[in-house]
């Protein structure tokens, strides 16, 4: 019997804003050009603003691509909150642990008609969340055999690598003072890797449900403020097509959507979008507060999304999750499309399945 939690009109949740932490950063990873884990900031990235008139295309078939049917699970994030762990002595105070891509699922539901699935286990007083892989796998692959395309236009994989292209255009790997005027200037030379990675995990909070977060974060803007937990100058990179008419801006407004939700969940002020014409020549750059875009996006009132109403389903979700994932087994949660509810049923009884490592559990034990 799966437990089910309703899915109103996006008026129900108007009212009282939640109160809402700031997230803060407490650990971080890379991944570095192999995608080999790292404990550390080695992968972190400098904002520097890209050469308008490239051709996003170029260096194609060189890109090296991170081959994502690989099932990850959390492994990454657990590892640096086990270090994190170590380093202070004691578990981490979260009552949800996962990635930033789940939540910005979650939050984005009264919105979004989006299909999801994912996998959650209780341990020792967290709820751990990820990815049905599997289910995401087949419903991407579908995604893009379905895409209608354009004559003669870029194929899905091509404009997927022009996103990475773009955050390799504008992006430094030290800062502006240690980076030569060869490498600024020949950036379209750099081969195009997607393996590489930084990650931010960070606390934050909806309501009273405290939640822990790792994501990956394209770039600073200076460098990392000297007192730990300050806000952070984080930079998301974007490409857009470009806003010639109404249609147009109302297609951007509406993806805005996610724009905002991903960058507000790791606290990430900045969302520096590079449009780019049909042919895939970036033709300008611009910056967004991701505090006002919600309001921006309201003023002209084409899309219709609430940041509020977001922020508010969440909270309402995970207090219902934590009242009804208390002990050992594996849930399913899972949106089909448009339906009206978010369904969670137990898939495994005992144990955690594969959410959680033995490493971890190994150390949460000796705790
Ligand atoms: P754009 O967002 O500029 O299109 P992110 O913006 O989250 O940092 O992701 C970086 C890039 O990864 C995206 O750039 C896009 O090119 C690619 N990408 C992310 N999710 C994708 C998906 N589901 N399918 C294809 N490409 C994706
Ligand atoms: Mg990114
Ligand atoms: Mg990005």
């Amino acid at each position: 019997m799966a437990l089910k939690f309703p899915i109103y009109p996006p008026p129900q949740y108007g009212g009282q804003t939640q109160p809402v932490k700031r997230p803060k950063e407490f650990a971080c990873f890379s991944y570095d050009k192999d995608h080999k884990f790292r404990l550390d900031d080695s992968s972190l990235k400098w904002y520097y603003p890209p050469d308008l008139g490239v051709n996003l295309s170029n260096g194609f078939d060189q890109f090296i691509r991170h081959d994502d049917s690989i099932d990850e699970h959390l492994d990454s994030l657990l590892k640096t909150i086990a270090s994190h762990e170590q380093k202070t002595g004691e578990p981490i105070d979260a009552h949800i642990v996962t990635w930033r891509g789940m939540l910005t699922k979650i939050m984005a539901v009264p919105f979004d008609d989006s299909e999801f699935e994912m996998n959650a286990t209780f341990y020792r007083d967290s709820i751990f969340v990820e990815e049905h892989h599997a289910f995401s796998l087949a419903q991407r692959q579908q995604e893009v055999a379905g895409r209608p395309g354009r004559r003669n236009g870029p194929l899905p994989e091509m404009m997927s690598y022009w996103g990475y292209k773009f955050e390799t255009l504008s992006t430094l790997p030290r800062p502006w003072g240690e980076t030569s005027r060869d490498y600024i200037e020949n950036r379209d030379q750099e081969v195009v890797n997607n393996k590489e990675q930084y990650c931010s995990v960070v606390r934050t909070g909806f309501g009273n449900t405290i939640v822990c977060l790792g994501g990956e974060v394209d770039a600073i803007w200076d460098a990392k403020p000297a007192t730990p937990g300050e806000p952070i100058k984080w930079v998301e990179l974007k490409t857009s097509a470009e806003i010639r008419n109404q249609n147009e801006q109302f297609r951007f407004d509406r993806r805005a959507l996610k724009y905002w939700i991903q960058s507000f969940l790791l606290g990430v002020p900045k969302i520096i979008v590079g449009f780019r014409n049909q042919d895939g020549i970036l033709t300008s750059v611009q910056e967004f507060q991701t505090m006002s875009l919600p309001y921006e996006v309201q003023r002209r009132g084409m899309a219709k999304w609430d940041g509020n109403v977001c922020i508010k389903f969440a909270t309402l979700f995970l207090d219902w999750l934590r009242l009804n994932i208390k002990d050992e087994g594996v849930w399913r949660i899972r949106r089909r499309k448009g339906a009206k509810d978010i369904e969670v049923f137990r898939v495994e009884e005992v144990g955690h399945g594969r959410i959680i490592t033995d490493e971890f559990m190994d150390w949460r034990i000796k705790l």
